[in-house]
């Protein structure tokens, strides 16, 4: 297998712009696909991205799957049988690369590699809410993980070897019982490609697939997260509960909604629900009130929090603030490839922090969020906002940040 490729795009930061015609859709604008595509309906794309490489051999591949950082997934379909196992994986715990039928996953590759954080960074038409992240799977011949639909978006991108897609909505969406993965019972096929390097395949939510390799072979899937009505209502109550708990310690009638019942009687039945409980608890849940600012900080908050694995890596000798600013003048500065940061009108969110956008920072901070870089030109303009350069000094010891935007 290549060495890996000094042909994935280059530059961390084309975002594609909406009206204008991209290979990487096939001549489709980011406009068009969304109107046609998007939540709607598959797309296949030939040379999508001609003459790709994998972003990643297949030995930095298993060197990540053998790291603590990252999440990983083997699946093998030896004798007809399935299994999995998660990771990480020491080289020896791999089966043998001549053996058919297994498959490596490694998910979240772009907070570990600026080349799939650039392949990504291809997708951002999309907006970055919406992202997941960017997993590699690699396969012996005949691996997959079987026929299934994913609740998210997906882009599957062939970026080395062959892969057999079958693919289509399905009136019976019901699981096999008794493995270790979500295979569909009955899959029907409506369509079915083979996937050469540079090939990708669009799929909604729903639309069940199945992948086999056709020989050794390479697939990254570029994924949108689309979180359930549960998960989004439980997560928001949760963060409407700390922002009540805060707004009580924070004030001089911090208890007034904490439960009480002076007027409880002695009871003969104890086991009973008291009456009084529920009539006051009620009150005290009828007082949970949100505007749109509170969905935006929550949504802000809830989406730019790092995934559990995620640990920054801060300067191991940090420039002081003046040389800090100095070097960025001289060669601008970036979002590290795991920072996510959002923005509204009012606020921004910054790796699971918020903070209120004031007049100062809408200069420049929108632009660096969009971007993920700022010019060192931009940066002489402006350095004159301390503001500005304490946070980001600050931003740049926690390892959010890095000077040199061209490196
Ligand atoms: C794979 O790359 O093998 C699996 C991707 C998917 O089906 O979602
Ligand atoms: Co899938």
């Amino acid at each position: 297998m290549p060495a890996r490729s000094p042909n994935v795009p280059s530059s961390p930061f084309a975002v594609p712009l909406p009206d204008e015609p991209s290979t990487l859709l096939g001549n489709l604008t980011p406009a068009q696909f969304m109107r046609r595509y998007w939540q709607k309906k598959p797309l296949l794309i030939r040379q999508a991205i001609p003459g790709i490489q994998a972003p990643l051999s297949r030995d930095e591949l298993f060197e990540l799957a053998d790291s603590e950082d990252a999440e990983s997934r083997l699946i093998t379909h030896f004798r007809k049988s399935w299994a999995m196992e998660h990771g990480p994986f020491a080289p020896d715990e791999l089966p043998s690369v001549k053996k058919r039928d297994w498959t490596l996953l490694v998910q979240g590759v772009n907070l570990h590699d600026d080349r799939a954080r650039a392949l990504l960074d291809r997708f951002r038409f999309i907006p970055d809410a919406r992202l997941d992240d960017l997993m590699i799977s690699y396969a012996t011949d005949g691996g997959g993980v079987g026929a299934h639909f994913d609740s998210y978006d997906v882009f599957l991108l062939q970026v080395h070897g062959k892969r057999r897609w079958r693919f289509g909505a399905q009136r019976d969406l019901s699981l096999k019982e008794g493995l270790p993965l979500k295979v569909l019972q009955h899959f029907e096929a409506d369509e079915e490609w083979v996937l050469e390097p540079g090939d990708m395949l669009y799929l909604p939510p729903h639309i069940a697939h199945d992948g086999v390799a056709e020989g050794e072979c390479m697939t990254a899937s570029i994924g949108f997260r689309a979180p359930s009505a549960s998960e989004l209502s439980g997560q928001f109550l949760y963060h409407l509960a700390e922002r009540l708990d805060d707004a009580h310690s924070a004030s001089a009638k911090s208890g007034a909604l904490r439960y009480r019942d002076p007027a409880q009687p002695a009871v003969s039945r104890p086991a009973l629900l008291p009456q009084i409980m529920i009539e006051r608890v009620g009150a005290i849940l009828a007082n949970i009130e949100w505007n749109e600012k509170d969905v935006a900080s929550f949504l802000g908050t809830y989406l730019s929090e790092p995934k559990p694995n995620v640990v920054f890596d801060p300067p191991r000798r940090p420039l002081n603030e003046n040389r800090f600013i100095e070097r960025a003048k001289q060669s601008g500065l970036k979002l590290d490839k795991k920072t996510v940061l959002l923005y509204d009108t009012h606020a921004y969110f910054m790796n699971g922090e918020q903070d209120l956008m004031s007049g100062k920072a809408k200069k420049w901070l929108p632009e660096l969020a969009d971007k993920r870089y700022l010019e060192g030109k931009r940066f002489v303009t402006l350095s004159g906002d301390s503001s500005m350069t304490v946070l980001l000094h600050e931003w740049y010891c926690a390892g959010w940040i890095q000077v040199d935007a061209n490196a």
